[in-house]
């Protein structure tokens, strides 16, 4: 309610009320603009439609497909790297993953699924790029600029879009640059970004195939280059990986469970394809499949207090990798000792890489440390004069995470979203910002999840947008506004909760924007487990609201007295005995009756 609003509201005011002449569930249209097709957008394409009545969803994407990470990256070897089984959404089980680290084609593929399966390209516009949005005081409403590329034509063009919500879902590892390294773009043969590099019709393999005469550096240790240096290892003549930092190698997630689960002999953990058998008895039988997939998400839910400064399991786990690390590298050990980190394990977000050690231990593979002092037309120079001759460079250099988008998100008085971020972002529960009325994000900052999946954390996210959007169109509100004191709240909150983990200590890591200290603006405070549980339920009470009603009275959206189908005689008035609205209490059992 605006205060314009409360300076009216009055006794006599009350009695003077005049019922609406509407039905309480003759509901407005409401119209969504959704920024990004990622797994966040293709989430709140299937559950907006299906949760909101009356709704108008547009989601913008500025690629030409659908799946974001998935559809963008491509670089050999991409996988997801934890349990494809926990890396799905809980409302589209696929039951033929090929192997427990599922390779990237098979997770675009499975997305794609999921659009053509909801018939989503009904809400999704490609070659959409949303390049400024700007709220509206005086409507409630959020004008969407849009530049559209026909790819026949080339032709540009600008539109607009005036919506009641607009839900932000860019992903926060999407934004990706060159490298700040001398004469980089000076270099005559094949350069790569991880996320640009781009196979073009061809499998990744296909291309990597002709690469045996070829002589390859990979720029980097974080989870990409991880990745990409086993993919590519047997498949050139030479391989040089540049790491100027330090890391932690996990051993492969819950291995031994998912070795017992599969009924597999004591070698069988290593393997992390999936045979024929076990996939076809993960169709058949449903049981099984229930339990693996349970059992592996409550094992990947177990790992919260490995995150907590000196708790137990970070101990057990700085134990067991150094001594895997050791192990692996047991070939050139001057790797482990160089590799391996001072920081705690978690620090930088931790992954298993499967074979990345192993990799580098075989005769084909370089392992330098020395920094790189300048890339020259032919190759890489070291600070000790060293030069390198090469054929492909690939940076696995990461992505800005600082949150600064790269188009204008203006709020109320002018507000800029990449002004009121500075130094830093900071948020209500990860998806709201004051003065950033009707604005919902989906992984916006802190949402990520430092021992667990990111997907669960999405699929609340988009509930959250779901539920906000329900109430303004079922009270008729004009605005929904965070209330300052409630963001500062939960700033507080963060800012006293991370010192008691690791990702406080100092290391470099997109967690805290690329710096080694400072602000973690990547995770959420807690676990994966905590975060849902924090966002399940909306406190109405945090946030400001404004109705255009012609009456300050706040039940003017009970309307004439009776829902639609009966001012209609239309539809199902004994709609809370369908299905979808029963909820039959269990008898309980085990009591005697006196
Ligand atoms: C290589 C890689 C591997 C990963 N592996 C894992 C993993 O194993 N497990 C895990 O939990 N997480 C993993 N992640 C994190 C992953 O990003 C998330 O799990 C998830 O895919 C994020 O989905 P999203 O839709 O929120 O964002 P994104 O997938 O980044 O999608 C955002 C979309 O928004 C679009 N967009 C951005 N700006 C605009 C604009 N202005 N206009 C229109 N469209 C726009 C982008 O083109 C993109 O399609 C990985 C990330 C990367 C980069
Ligand atoms: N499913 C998966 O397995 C998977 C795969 C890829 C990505 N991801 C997600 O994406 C995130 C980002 O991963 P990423 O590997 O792309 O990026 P990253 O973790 O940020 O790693 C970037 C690497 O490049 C190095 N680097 C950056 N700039 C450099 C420079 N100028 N000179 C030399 N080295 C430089 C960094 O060095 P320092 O070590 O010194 O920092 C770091 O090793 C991951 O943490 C993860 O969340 C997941």
């Amino acid at each position: 309610m605006s205060p314009d609003q409360s300076a009216n509201h009055t006794d006599t005011n009350h009695r003077q009320f005049t019922p609406g002449n509407f039905a309480i569930d003759e509901y407005r249209p409401i119209r969504v603009a959704v920024i990004g097709a990622g797994i966040s957008g293709i989430v709140a394409g299937v559950r907006f439609p299906q949760k909101v009545p009356n709704v108008e969803l547009t989601i913008y994407e500025k690629d030409d497909g659908v799946g974001g990470t998935w559809y963008r990256n491509r670089y050999p070897g991409l996988a997801c790297d934890i349990p494809a089984h926990c890396y799905q959404l809980t409302f589209e089980e696929k039951k033929d993953w090929s192997g427990l680290y599922a390779p990237g084609t098979e997770i675009r593929e499975y997305l794609q699924g999921i659009v053509d399966k909801h018939k989503l390209m009904r809400f999704i516009k490609l070659r959409h790029e949303v390049v400024g949005a700007q709220y509206n005081e005086d409507t409630g409403k959020w004008h969407v600029r849009v530049r559209h590329i026909d790819p026949d034509t080339g032709v540009r063009s600008e539109l607009e879009d005036v919506v009641d919500i607009l839900v932000p879902a860019v992903g926060v590892l999407s934004r990706w640059d060159w490298p700040d390294i001398d004469g980089l773009r000076d270099f005559q043969g094949e350069l790569h970004h991880t996320a640009g590099f781009d196979p073009k019709e061809k499998t990744w393999q296909e291309v990597a195939d002709d690469w045996k005469d070829k002589k390859v550096a990979v720029i980097g240790v974080g989870s990409s280059a991880i990745q990409l240096v086993p993919a590519i290892q047997p498949k050139v003549q030479k391989l040089y990986n540049y790491v100027r930092g330090k890391t932690w190698l996990a051993v492969p997630f819950a291995s031994n469970t998912f070795a017992t689960l599969l009924d597999r002999g004591p070698d069988g953990a290593e393997d992390y394809r999936f045979s024929a058998k076990e996939i076809e008895r993960f169709k058949t039988d449903e049981d099984f499949y229930r339990r693996f997939r349970t059992v592996m998400e409550n094992d990947m839910n177990s790992m919260h207090a490995a995150t907590l400064r000196g708790s137990n399991l970070q101990e057990q786990a700085t134990q067991l990798f150094e001594a895997n690390m050791r192990r692996k590298l047991v070939k050139k050990p001057w790797i482990a000792e160089s590799l391996m980190p001072t920081f705690p394990v978690a620090c930088r977000r931790l992954t298993p890489g499967p074979g990345y050690l192993e990799a580098l231990v075989e005769d084909n593979v370089e392992f330098v440390q020395t920094p790189i002092k300048r890339v020259t037309k032919t190759g890489i120079e070291t600070i000790d004069g060293q030069h390198h001759e090469l054929d492909i460079i690939f940076c696995a250099t990461g992505y800005d995470t600082s949150f600064q988008l790269p188009f204008e998100i203006v709020g109320r008085k002018g507000v800029h979203l990449n002004d009121k971020w500075q130094p830093h972002p900071t948020t209500y529960l990860t998806m709201c910002v004051d003065e950033f009325p009707n604005m919902f994000m989906v992984l916006g900052p802190n949402s990520g999840i430092g021992s667990g999946s990111m997907l669960i954390m999405i699929e609340y996210e988009v509930m959250y947008a779901v539920q906000a959007t329900l109430k303004m169109q079922r009270e008729r509100l004009k605005s929904i506004e965070v209330k300052r004191e409630a963001l500062l709240d939960f700033d507080a909150y963060l800012e006293s909760y991370f010192p008691k983990t690791v990702y406080s200590e100092k290391c470099r890591s997109w967690y805290k924007m690329g710096a080694e200290d400072g602000r973690v603006v990547g995770l959420w405070p807690g676990s994966a487990l905590a975060a849902v549980k924090a966002i399940t339920y909306p406190r109405w009470e945090d946030f400001n609201y404004e109705t255009s009603d012609p009456t300050s009275n706040r039940f003017y959206w009970l309307g004439d007295g009776q829902t639609y189908s009966e001012k209609t005689m239309t539809g199902d008035r004994a709609w809370y005995l369908r299905e979808e609205f029963l909820d039959i209490p269990p008898v309980p059992t085990g009591y005697r009756t006196m």
